[in-house]
């Protein structure tokens, strides 16, 4: 697997990849990849003769309170891994590299309405930095195509709504969530959790699957959020949301009973956890 850290290496080995006619996926990633990452890789494997990772814990996303500090990076496990699943290069590169004019003085891009609700309303300018992160990897790599997971989902109609508007000829791919054995969803952020948090944070999921449930049998959607979150309560989360909304612009259902999807962030202890769940099948 090839590695690089500049923009410049990267490019000249796409460029040959491409003039060799070679189909190319990207799959963006702060890096401390699990499971679900690797699943990503593969699809990407299933859509491209080449797959580029990227490893960037991406200082933009984070909020002035949150993570960024204690984000885990373990680039030589990260490196082995891509290896064995058949990534064919990796791209880490440094904040200048990324910003070489300083992340304070960046281009930055802004998706409105779709980055407002939810995510958007609880963490002030993250997705701003997703999309300009994302925006500055499409545009450094120039992929075919993109593979981003359905566990960040608000996520993926930023990027799908980015690439629509600013008619980027990249095709958008969603993998499914990968789950631990519990439900939890795979996520770098599940090692801050101790031994008892992570038995408590199967609680989501099965959350999520009453939330279903409910909806399935009828309940007005307002019930079923009150009860979704004072199950997390009781379970010892705070909850942020546990909201049921249309999956195709996360605003609110009126009446409709198709393209529904249940959502939850929720905090155990200090660590802040997100899923979701489609309610049509
Ligand atoms: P990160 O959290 O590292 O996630 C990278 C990709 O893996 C995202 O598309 C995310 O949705 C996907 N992913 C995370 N957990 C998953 C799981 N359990 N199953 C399947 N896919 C999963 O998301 C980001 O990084 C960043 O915001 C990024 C897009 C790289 C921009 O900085």
């Amino acid at each position: 697997m090839h590695f690089f850290t500049t923009a410049t290496e990267l490019r000249a080995q796409v460029s040959a990849w491409r003039h060799a006619g070679q189909r190319i996926a990207l799959v963006p990633t702060m890096g401390n990849l699990h499971a679900g990452h690797y699943s990503l890789v593969e699809l990407a494997r299933a859509q491209a003769d080449r797959v580029v990772t990227s490893l960037f814990v991406n200082p933009t996303q984070f909020g002035p309170k949150e993570d960024f500090a204690r984000y885990p990076r373990t680039l030589g496990e990260d490196r082995a891994g891509l290896t064995a699943h058949g990534c064919d290069a990796l791209f880490a590169p440094s904040i200048e590299e990324m910003y070489p004019f300083g992340t304070a003085d960046s281009v930055c891009i802004e998706v409105p309405k779709i980055s407002e609700p939810l995510e958007g309303a609880l963490r002030p300018g993250h997705f701003a930095g997703v999309a300009t992160v994302v925006c500055k990897l499409f545009q450094l790599v120039q992929p075919d195509t993109a593979v981003f997971g359905r566990k960040d989902y608000q996520q993926l109609l930023v990027i799908e709504r980015l690439v629509a508007d600013l008619r980027m000829p990249i095709e958008i791919v969603a993998g499914t969530t990968h789950r631990e054995a519990g439900g939890l969803a795979m996520s770098s952020r599940n090692q801050y959790l101790s031994p008892t948090e992570r038995e408590t944070a199967t609680t989501i999921y099965r959350t999520l699957k009453a939330m279903r449930d409910q909806w399935r049998e009828g309940r007005p959607t307002d019930a079923i959020e009150a009860t979704a979150l004072s199950s997390l309560r009781a379970a010892g989360f705070v909850p942020d949301y546990a909201s049921i909304r249309r999956a195709r612009d996360l605003e609110t259902p009126r009446d409709e009973r198709n393209g529904l999807i249940a959502l939850i962030a929720a905090h155990l202890g200090k660590t802040r956890l997100i899923d979701n769940l489609p309610l049509d099948h």
